[in-house]
């Protein structure tokens, strides 16, 4: 399974910023916004990482993580040169995915909570499956309608009258067929290769999984700048309160045995004295305790 990240777009709700360089460099709490979804796609175990964006902001990406290897990660760039759609990340990233399936993460949107909705999906290895989370605005999400099995009955973006409460989250996950379906999207009248569109496409063929995402999970959508406060009032809170850090790479890697304990050493040494090396330090002496 191979990961892409969309970390572009045109961040017009986010101006005067967004003229210098995307939002998922911003700041959520500790660290920036595209650490979020990286550590999504970790936990669920996906290794192979291609981060799409504009040309402004892939140096400063390319400058966070390299080519990944000190996370255990193979991680690569790609320019999308103006915001033209999500599906667009499939024509793109063709080269990258290859013949596997893909999961892709927007930028902007943080999971927090048990992933294992996210497990269920990576598990089949037949078809697409997208997600439902229950939220109290549905008209500005693309909405999905499901029968009691979990098949996806309708799925609609925007909808004036929407047909369930449950919105789909910037996370989906395809098999290889996503990339010829996407080759062959027309543009929307607004002109994006919708990613919808192509959910519609699975939806028609029987073969569009929805997992519905329980309570208990956060899903934060960060496209404004009181979404981006929330979202740092939100993990600078459950951070202070446990003392663990949310989405830490390092940390990551090293729970997942991407990297062994003397790569973590290693990657430790190379960081300034500040708060986040020290708490990878602890994380360190208490594994060799
Ligand atoms: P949007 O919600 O469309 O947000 P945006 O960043 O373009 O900002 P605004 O609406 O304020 O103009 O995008 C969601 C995420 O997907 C975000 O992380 C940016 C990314 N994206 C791209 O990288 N390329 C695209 O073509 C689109 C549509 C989105």
């Amino acid at each position: 399974m191979k990961g892409i990240i969309l970390a572009g777009g045109a961040g017009s709700r986010m101006y005067p910023i967004s003229q210098l360089y995307s939002k998922q460099l911003t700041l959520i709490y500790d660290k920036p916004l595209i650490y979020y979804p990286l550590s999504v796609l970790m936990l669920g175990g996906i290794k192979d990482i291609l981060i799409i964006s504009n040309e402004e902001t892939i140096p400063f990406y390319k400058k966070l993580f390299l080519d990944g290897t000190h996370l255990g990660l193979n991680i690569e760039y790609a320019l999308q040169s103006a915001p033209n759609g999500i599906a667009e990340s499939f024509i793109i990233g063709d080269k990258f995915i290859g013949s596997d399936g893909v999961t892709l993460i927007l930028g902007d949107n943080i999971f927090y909570g048990s992933l294992d909705f996210f497990q269920r999906a990576l598990n089949r290895t037949h078809g697409a499956t997208v997600f439902g989370y229950r939220v109290t605005d549905p008209e500005r999400y693309g909405i999905v309608e499901f029968d009691h099995n979990g098949k996806a009955i309708s799925i609609e973006e925007k909808p004036k009258v929407p047909k369930s409460d449950f919105a789909v989250p910037g996370l989906y996950v395809y098999d290889n067929k996503v990339v010829d379906i996407s080759k062959n999207l027309e543009p929307s009248p607004r002109g994006e290769l919708e990613i919808t569109d192509v959910n519609m496409v699975y939806l028609k063929q029987g073969d569009l999984n929805v997992e519905k995402i329980s309570r208990g999970v956060a899903w934060l959508d960060t496209g404004t700048p009181e979404s981006l406060l929330q979202a740092s009032n939100f993990f600078g809170a459950i951070e202070d309160r446990q003392g663990l850090k949310v989405a830490c790479l390092e940390e990551i890697s090293l729970h997942m045995d991407f990297i062994d304990l003397d790569k973590f050493e290693t990657v430790i040494n190379n960081m300034p004295k500040c708060a986040y090396k020290e708490y990878l330090v602890k994380i360190h002496s208490d594994r060799t305790k």
